[in-house]
C-alpha cells in the first residue's frame, strides 16, 4: 500500500477508531438510548443521514485497470443469489442453508451503495422495505412459508439475532439464523424448525446486531498494529470526553490485533468472508468447511460448497476463465471489500432528522 493511502487509513481510523466502537455507534443510531443523550450532552449530536451525493460504493482510487476489472467481477459475486443447490432460476449460486438470514451478501450490505449497511424504505438512499421479510415465503412450497420474527419490521433495520445463553445457562453469544430451508422447493424433505424467537424474546435472551458498512476496510486490514496503537493513544482524551472506551482484541496464536466484526473478533477480510458466508447464507467453503446444522433432508450438497475452480486439462467441464471466475466466492468477497473505496466526506450539510 502506498504511503499516502496508509495516512488516509489513520485519518479514517481517527473517525471510527475500532470495529467494536463502530458497532456501538450503530446500536446508538438504532435505539436513541440514554448513552446517546449523554454523548449529545458532551457536545456531539447525531445529524442523521448525510445529504449530497452517495460518495461510496466504487473502486478505491488509484487501482490499475486489471484491479478495477477484478473489483467489478467480485462485486457481481457479492450480489449473486444462493439457493440450496443452484437449481432455482435466477438463484444459481449454491449452498443456502440449512439455516440462513439472507440469500446474498448484498441483501444486508446495501445502503447507501453496495457494500454499505441496511436499506430503509424512507430514510437514506436505498428505499426498499426490509429485504429479510421476503425470505419467509421466497421459494417455499405453498403452505410451508415460515414466520417473520417479530423484530424484523418492514421499515426497521436488518437485524441479526444472537442468544445470550444456551438453555443450560452457559454463555452462548452466537448468531441464530432467522430462517431454515425447510419447505423450500429445493429442500422439500427438510423439516428443521426456525428458532423459537418468541420464547427467547420473552426470556430476554436475544440481542441484535445491524450490518456495518464495508467501505475502506482494505485500509483497516492493512494498517500496521503500531498505527492502531498510536491512534488509540492519540485519541485517548477526546474519547474519554465522549465516554468512548475500548481495547484491542488480539488473535490467540500470533498475538496480532484482530480487526473485524463484533468485538473485532476476526483477523482478516478473507476469514470474515468465509464466516459470513457460513453464518448468513449457510454456505460452506474451504475456510469454513462444515455446515452449522446437520439435519436429515437438509444437507443436500457435498462440502465444501464453495471452492476454487482449478483448471484440470483432463476434464472437459473444467473451467478456464478470468481470475475472478477461477477464484472461490470467498476470495471474491474479500477482494471486493479490499478494493472498495473509503467514503468521501459529504460536501453539503447534513439533512435534519425526520
Ligand atoms: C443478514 C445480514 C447480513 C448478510 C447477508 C451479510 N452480512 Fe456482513 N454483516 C452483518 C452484520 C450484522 C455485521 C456486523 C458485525 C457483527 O455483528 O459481527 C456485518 C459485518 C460484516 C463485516 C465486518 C465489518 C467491520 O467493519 O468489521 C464484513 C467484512 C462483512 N459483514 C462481510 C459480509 C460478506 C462477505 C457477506 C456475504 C458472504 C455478508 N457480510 C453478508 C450482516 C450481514
Amino acid at each position: 500500500m502506498p504511503r499516502k493511502t496508509y495516512a488516509a487509513a489513520v485519518v479514517w481510523l481517527a473517525a471510527t477508531s475500532l470495529a467494536c466502537v463502530q458497532g456501538e455507534l450503530n446500536s446508538l443510531q438504532e435505539t436513541a438510548s440514554p448513552i446517546e443523550e449523554e454523548v449529545a450532552g458532551a457536545g456531539a449530536v447525531d445529524p442523521g443521514p448525510r445529504g449530497g451525493p452517495v460518495g461510496a460504493g466504487g473502486p478505491a482510487p488509484g487501482l490499475t485497470a486489471d484491479e478495477v476489472g477484478f473489483f467489478a467481477a467480485a462485486r457481481a459475486k457479492f450480489q449473486e443469489v444462493q439457493s440450496v443447490s443452484g437449481s432455482v432460476a435466477g438463484e444459481d449460486s449454491t449452498g443456502l442453508g440449512p439455516t440462513f438470514n439472507a440469500n446474498s451478501c448484498a441483501a444486508c450490505h446495501a445502503e447507501p451503495a453496495l457494500g454499505g449497511t441496511s436499506p430503509h424504505p424512507r430514510l437514506g438512499f436505498v428505499k426498499t422495505r426490509n429485504p429479510l421479510i421476503a425470505f419467509a415465503a421466497l421459494d417455499r412450497i405453498a403452505g410451508r412459508e415460515q414466520a417473520v420474527p417479530s423484530f424484523i419490521l418492514p421499515d426497521g433495520p436488518i437485524r441479526e439475532a444472537r442468544f445470550v445463553r444456551y438453555p443450560d445457562g452457559t454463555s452462548d453469544g452466537s448468531v441464530h439464523d432467522l430462517y431454515t430451508i425447510a419447505g423450500r422447493v429445493d429442500a422439500p424433505l427438510c423439516s428443521l424448525p426456525q428458532p423459537d424467537f418468541t420464547a427467547e424474546l420473552a426470556k430476554r435472551n436475544v440481542i441484535f446486531r445491524i450490518p456495518t458498512p464495508l467501505f475502506g476496510l482494505g485500509l483497516i486490514e492493512n494498517v500496521p498494529d503500531q498505527g492502531l496503537i498510536e491512534n488509540l493513544k492519540s485519541s485517548a482524551s477526546a474519547r474519554k470526553h465522549l465516554g468512548v472506551g475500548g481495547r484491542f482484541n488480539r488473535n490467540g496464536n500470533d498475538g496480532t490485533i484482530t480487526r473485524f466484526g463484533w468485538k473485532a473478533q476476526n483477523k482478516s477480510l478473507l476469514i470474515f468472508a468465509g464466516e459470513a458466508y457460513n453464518v448468513e447464507q449457510g454456505v460452506t467453503s474451504d475456510l469454513f468447511p462444515n455446515k452449522r446444522v446437520e439435519s436429515p433432508g437438509c444437507n443436500l450438497n457435498p462440502t465444501p460448497e464453495d471452492s476454487g475452480n482449478i483448471h484440470n486439462p483432463n476434464d472437459p467441464k473444467s473451467l478456464v476463465g478470468t481470475a475472478s471466475e477461477m477464484a472461490a466466492d470467498v476470495i471474491n468477497f474479500a477482494a471486493f471489500t479490499r478494493l472498495l473505496a473509503w467514503r468521501r466526506p459529504s460536501p453539503s450539510p447534513a439533512r435534519p432528522r425526520k
